[in-house]
């Protein structure tokens, strides 16, 4: 088993038969989520990944990356939300193995002047190439950032500006396709029938990743090794049904909260990423979790207290991943530091030490709590299937919760007063 899933039944929350009797009774529609066949089926591109990333647009992506390194030192990428969070992930976690000529530099996802000074910086000081990411190109943080990054670049490179941008949209509609083709930028395709949040392991996430040197051959490998296993495992000893199933049963207990808890403080931005796929997707409801994610050991100084005796009301998942590193042994030291009790051990052991420490002193305490384990190194291939382990999560858990997760009407409400404060014509 690739990641596995633990809901601790032995806590008074949960029982074997009560997760089983959930799964029994969700059988039909789950059956249908197992075989990527709902009535959703226009926004399951993520689900197939020959769907979410076809041979010949891995092939284009590989050459526009090589196109790319040749001709810039950094790669300012314009997006927001399911447009930038997968690449921001992964790179946070891959980043230090890879190579590249290239650095990304993200831009967009703020109205900070500041943050937009800095990447018109970049213009002026180094060599410059922008992949602009949007699928309905109407978000105002992204669409502004490259109006005004575009046109730095134009008194930069002159009308060769066109020929150093990528244009990931929606292909053959809307405003960034029309510029695309009018003006000659690299186009690529955004699949029509994935969503933002689900188009990590897809042209969105992996161009930039190419470009900054990761191996997304080995991510995608990997999330395909986890298709097959969650679409071919029982639905009763299928981890991510499993946790999908335990995450209501906790809900309908009370619990209002989940925190995704890890141990590698680069996969911080990972947390961030699943906030947004569980919380977007889900939050369409009143009864729903709201997602967290907490970075161990630093966040048990911060909130540690607060999971320990504060309300019961929050469900602990504890991502059990971490790289794999060389030994560590602690040496003797001359000054008496007061830690002696440590001489010999090995560093990379105590984090494993302090996950299980912490997980103890809070399930004692009755605070619900998971573990989901990968059974391999945080690498490439296991970081391609955690992205398709939760996507798949997130969409059993909404159709047992009877929830559209492709939609984000929400989100346009914020929009829409935006659009009006500014003056902006709705048609
Ligand atoms: O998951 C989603 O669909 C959203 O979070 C979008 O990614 C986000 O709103 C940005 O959309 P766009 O890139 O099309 O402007």
């Amino acid at each position: 088993m690739l990641i596995s899933f633990n809901p601790l039944t032995s806590h008074s929350y949960l029982s074997e038969q009560s997760i089983q009797l959930i799964i029994e009774e969700n059988k039909t529609a789950l059956t249908k989520v197992q075989k990527g066949s709902t009535e959703h089926s226009t926004s399951l591109g993520w689900f197939d990944l020959e769907k979410s990333i076809p041979l010949d647009i891995l092939k284009q992506i590989n050459k526009l990356a090589d196109y790319v390194n040749g001709i810039s030192s950094v790669m300012i990428v314009i997006g927001i939300g399911g447009s930038n969070r997968g690449a921001m992930s992964a790179l946070q976690v891959l980043g230090r193995n890879t190579q590249s000529p290239t650095t990304l530099y993200f831009a967009g996802d703020s109205l900070s002047n500041q943050q937009l000074l800095d990447a018109i910086d970049l213009i002026h000081s180094q060599e410059i190439t922008l992949n602009v990411i949007a699928k309905d190109f109407n978000t105002l943080e992204p669409g502004i950032t490259f109006r005004i990054l575009r046109e730095e670049m134009k008194k930069k490179y002159g009308n060769d500006y066109r020929t150093r941008i990528i244009v990931t949209g929606s292909y053959g509609s809307g405003q960034l396709y029309e510029m695309a083709t009018k003006y000659h930028y690299h186009f690529l395709p955004f699949p029509a029938e994935i969503g933002g949040r689900f188009s990590v392991l897809s042209s969105v996430a992996l161009f930039p990743l190419k470009v900054s040197g990761v191996d997304i051959d080995s991510m995608i490998e990997g999330a395909k090794d986890m298709r097959e296993e969650l679409t071919t495992t029982p639905l009763i000893s299928n981890s991510a049904v499993m946790y999908a199933a335990s995450r209501y049963l906790l809900l309908q207990q009370g619990i209002k909260m989940e925190s995704l808890v890890t141990f590698e403080p680069d996969l911080k931005e990972f947390g961030r990423w699943w906030v947004q796929l569980f919380g977007e997707s889900e939050g369409k409801t009143d009864e729903v979790l709201f997602p967290l994610s907490f970075s161990f050991s630093e966040d048990l100084h911060a909130l540690g207290q607060w999971i320990q005796m504060g309300p019961k009301n929050v469900l602990e998942t504890h991502l059990i991943t971490y790289y794999d590193t060389k030994d560590t042994i602690i040496k003797d030291s001359i000054e008496k530091d007061g830690f002696d009790y440590l001489t010999n051990k090995n560093f990379k052991d105590l984090n494993t030490i302090v996950q299980k420490a912490a997980l103890k002193a809070h399930t004692e305490e009755g605070v619900p709590s998971f573990t989901i384990e990968t059974a391999n190194p945080l690498n490439e291939k296991t970081l391609g299937s955690l992205y398709w382990f939760f996507l798949f999560s997130v969409y059993a858990s909404c159709t047992i919760m009877d929830v559209n997760p492709f939609n984000q009407e929400g989100v346009e409400l914020y929009k829409k007063n935006m659009y009006s404060s500014l003056g902006k014509q709705i048609r």
